[in-house]
């Protein structure tokens, strides 16, 4: 009489870091073209919105699919003490030469965050989500 029920649940978490999007092979009007104000070269910063969200089955014990305290202590501990009030393009060692967009920062993430989530939590990471504006928003599920 088992039944499985395939859930998604999703922890938030923000943080706060400077950029700029920046070619250094580039002229500086091609970057400004390109990339507008966040090419600005003293740099600026968001408040990014990180959602993670991974699925699995619910426990009949305790009806989560994960405990979601414990899935936020591990974003915070491996993302969000890493990033946070930091710049990205400086400081950050996933994203160090990379372009410091909402693309590769969820990428970035979904790579460190993937293996320890499957070998931490009885659930899979579907996808992470990150608003650097709140019209703007990229969002990866692994491939
Ligand atoms: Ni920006």
């Amino acid at each position: 009489n088992y039944i499985c029920h395939m859930i998604y649940v999703t922890r938030r978490e923000r943080f706060n870091a400077a950029h700029k999007l920046w070619r250094p092979d580039w002229s500086d009007e091609m970057n400004k073209e390109v990339y507008g104000k966040c090419a600005n070269k003293n740099w600026h910063g968001h408040n990014y919105d990180l959602f993670v969200t991974v699925k699995g089955e619910i426990d009949s014990e305790t009806g989560y699919v994960v405990d979601l305290k414990l899935l936020s202590r591990l974003v915070k501990s491996e993302i969000i003490d890493i990033i946070d009030h930091r710049n990205i393009n400086l400081d950050v060692p996933f994203m160090l030469g990379k372009i410091a967009s909402t693309e590769n920062l969820a990428v970035g993430i979904w790579n460190i965050l993937n293996p320890i989530i499957d070998t931490t939590f009885d659930c899979k990471l579907h996808s992470i989500k990150i608003y650097e504006t709140e019209n703007n928003f990229a969002e990866y599920f692994g491939k």
